[in-house]
């Protein structure tokens, strides 16, 4: 696959978020795979396109983002000729990346658990309280929402460890937050 095309187009819909997002994602699963041989061009391709449908570009109302995103991901791999194994796999990986079944690929369960991991945490909780801006009590109750959609998807014994630890810093963090703030937010 063209990578600088696909580099520029998740640049264009999603920004700085989308492309760092990604490559937090490679990073994880990478560290999850613990060496086990898995398809790095099919993970790469999804770490870009799995939320392009949560973008404006692509966003639909009454539609999931991860169905809108593999949508959207499987027109532009027809128009790009891919070879059926490669789409079917990073199409799957794109629909199951906040969960699916248990006798899924291999891919699709490493991204899954990595990209829970970057909703969790520090990191996830920041995250979460960037998109929905100016509204922090919206924000604290998209954080358990999220944290519990997350723990349900991870499939991995490492992944849930790193996963409890994350759980809680976040809970630590969010202690702070409701002392600091009286609770009043
Ligand atoms: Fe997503
Ligand atoms: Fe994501």
């Amino acid at each position: 696959m063209e990578h600088k095309e696909i580099v520029h187009l998740t640049q264009e819909y999603g920004g700085d978020w989308a492309i760092c997002h990604a490559g937090r994602i490679l990073h994880w699963v990478e560290i999850l795979a613990e060496g086990k041989p898995y398809d790095k061009e099919a993970v790469w391709v999804a770490a870009h396109l799995h939320d392009w449908g949560g973008y404006p570009a692509w966003i639909q109302e009454g539609v999931e983002h991860y169905d809108r995103s593999r949508e959207v991901a499987e027109g532009f791999l027809r128009e790009r000729n891919c070879p059926d194994p490669f789409r079917d796999k990073v199409l799957e990986i794109i629909q199951c990346h906040h969960g699916g079944p248990a006798e899924r690929s291999f891919e699709s369960c490493l991204f899954t658990d990595a990209d829970a991991l970057d909703l969790l945490g520090v990191v996830g909780t920041l995250r979460i309280f960037c998109m929905v801006p100016r509204n922090l009590k919206g924000a604290i109750m998209a954080v358990q929402r999220f944290r519990e959609m997350s723990l349900k998807a991870i499939t991995f014994e490492k992944s849930k460890e790193i996963a409890q630890k994350r759980v809680e810093e976040t809970d630590y963090l969010l202690k702070k937050f409701d002392e600091e703030t009286f609770g009043i937010y």
